[in-house]
C-alpha cells in the first residue's frame, strides 16, 4: 500500500516550496518505511490564462481517488483576484465538503516573534475555522449597479448542521490534545455574539449545549472577535483550542501566523474528517510572484503543510502517518535555529538548501 497524494503546485512561488515539501516527505517516506505515490496538476492561473479553464467537476473527481491533496499556492499578477481563489481555492474547500480549517498557531524554535518576551511555550494553539459557510457562500447580489441608488448585500449563514460538525470536531481535537498531554482541555469559541444576534445566538447556544451534553471533560470559554485579536497578542498562552466561524477564521488565522513568525512557516489544512473524506493542505501564505523562480522563498510553511498532511492523514488500507508527520514536524523544530531570518531572501540559504537541511534533520 501506499499514501496518494494529488500535488497542485500552482502560482507564483508555488511550485517551488511544493518542490521541497515533496522532497523532505520521499526522505521520511525512507526513515519511516512507507511508501508515497505523487500526481502532479497544472490547475492555476497559468493553466487559466492559456485555456481558460481553471478545474472542472470531472477533474475534481479525479482528486477523489487521493487520499489527500497538497497545494502550494493561489494566486496570479495577470488574473483579476477573486477569480482563482473561488475557482479553485474555495471550489475544491466546497465541492469536497472540507468542513474544517485546521491552523495550528505555534512559534518553533528560534524563529522571531513580534510579541517581546513570548517564547515557543507560550505561542502553542490551534485553530479550527468552520470552512463551508458564513459569508463565504457568496449569498448576496448587486441591485442597480454603477447607479447612485447601487444595493449590494451579502448574507452571513450559520445552520446547525455545520455548526454543529465544527464543534464537535474542535471538542475531540481539545479532548484527544488534552488526553495527550498537549493541552489543557479548554475549547474557546471566538464569535461576535453581542452584534451577530442570529448567527452569534446559533453558534453560542450549540457549543454549550454539545459541550454540556458530550464533552464535559472540556472547559467552554467565549471571546468576542476583537477581544481575541487582542489577547492573541498579549497573553498568546492562554488558548488551547480556538473554534470559530469562517470569516473571523480567516482573520485570526492571519494574526495567528504572524505571531507564530510570518507567513514563511505557516500552515494550515482544509479538513474533511467524514469517512472516504478528502482534505487538502496548503501554507497560509500566498503565491508570491515577484520572488518566483529565484530559489530565494522560505519553504518551511510548506513543508509543515506536509507535516500536517501526514499527521492528519489515512491511506485507502487505513494506514495512518502521523508518526512521519510527527518527525517531519521535529526536523522542522530542528531546522528553524539554523535560519537567519523566515523572509524571502534572508535566510541565510536557498529555498532548497533549506528542504535540504530538514531532510537531513530527518
Ligand atoms: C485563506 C485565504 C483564502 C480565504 C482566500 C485566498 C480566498 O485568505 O485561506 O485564509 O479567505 O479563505
Ligand atoms: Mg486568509
Amino acid at each position: 500500500m501506499a499514501l496518494k497524494i494529488a500535488v497542485i503546485g500552482g502560482d507564483g512561488t508555488g511550485p517551488e516550496v511544493t518542490a521541497e515539501a515533496v522532497k523532505v516527505l520521499r526522505a521520511v517516506a525512507k526513515t519511516e518505511n512507507f511508501k508515497v505515490e505523487t500526481s502532479d496538476f497544472d490547475f492555476g492561473g497559468d493553466r487559466y490564462l492559456a485555456t481558460g479553464q481553471i478545474i472542472s467537476d470531472e477533474e475534481i473527481d479525479q482528486l477523489r481517488a487521493f487520499d489527500a491533496i497538497y497545494l502550494g499556492a493561489v494566486g496570479h499578477p495577470d488574473v483579476k483576484p477573486g477569480i482563482l481563489e473561488k475557482g479553485l481555492l474555495l471550489n475544491l474547500r466546497f465541492k469536497l465538503d472540507q468542513y474544517i480549517n485546521l491552523r495550528p498557531v505555534k512559534l518553533y524554535p528560534g524563529v522571531e516573534t513580534p510579541l517581546k518576551d513570548k517564547g515557543p511555550e507560550d505561542v502553542d494553539f490551534d485553530v479550527i475555522r468552520e470552512n463551508t459557510e458564513d459569508l463565504y457562500c457568496g449569498n448576496g447580489g448587486i441591485l442597480r449597479q454603477g447607479t447612485q441608488q447601487e444595493v449590494a448585500t451579502q448574507e452571513m449563514i450559520a445552520t446547525r448542521f455545520g455548526a454543529e460538525r465544527c464543534l464537535r470536531y474542535a471538542f475531540e481535537y481539545a479532548r484527544r490534545k488534552k488526553q495527550e498531554g498537549r493541552g489543557k482541555g479548554m475549547l474557546t469559541l471566538v464569535h461576535k455574539t453581542n452584534v451577530l444576534t442570529y448567527c452569534g445566538d446559533l453558534w453560542f447556544r450549540a457549543f454549550n449545549e454539545i459541550g454540556e451534553a458530550d464533552y464535559p471533560d472540556i472547559e467552554r470559554d467565549y471571546n468576542h472577535v476583537d477581544a481575541c485579536c487582542m489577547w492573541f497578542v498579549k497573553n498568546p498562552e492562554f488558548y488551547d483550542t480556538i473554534v470559530v466561524p469562517n470569516m473571523f477564521g480567516d482573520i485570526i488565522t492571519d494574526l495567528g501566523a504572524m505571531i507564530q513568525g510570518g507567513m514563511g512557516i505557516a500552515a494550515g489544512g482544509n479538513i474533511n474528517p467524514d469517512p472516504g473524506g478528502i482534505s487538502m493542505y496548503e501554507c497560509i501564505g500566498g503565491s508570491a510572484p515577484k520572488y518566483t523562480g529565484k530559489n530565494v522563498i522560505n519553504p518551511m510553511a510548506a513543508i509543515g503543510a506536509m507535516a500536517l498532511l501526514l499527521q492528519n492523514s489515512t491511506d485507502s488500507a487505513g494506514n495512518a502517518y502521523r508518526a512521519a508527520g510527527d518527525r517531519v514536524e521535529q526536523a522542522i523544530m530542528k531546522t528553524t535555529p539554523k535560519l537567519k531570518s523566515l523572509s524571502a531572501g534572508k535566510m541565510g540559504y536557498s529555498t532548497t538548501e533549506v528542504g535540504d537541511l530538514v531532510c537531513e534533520a530527518l
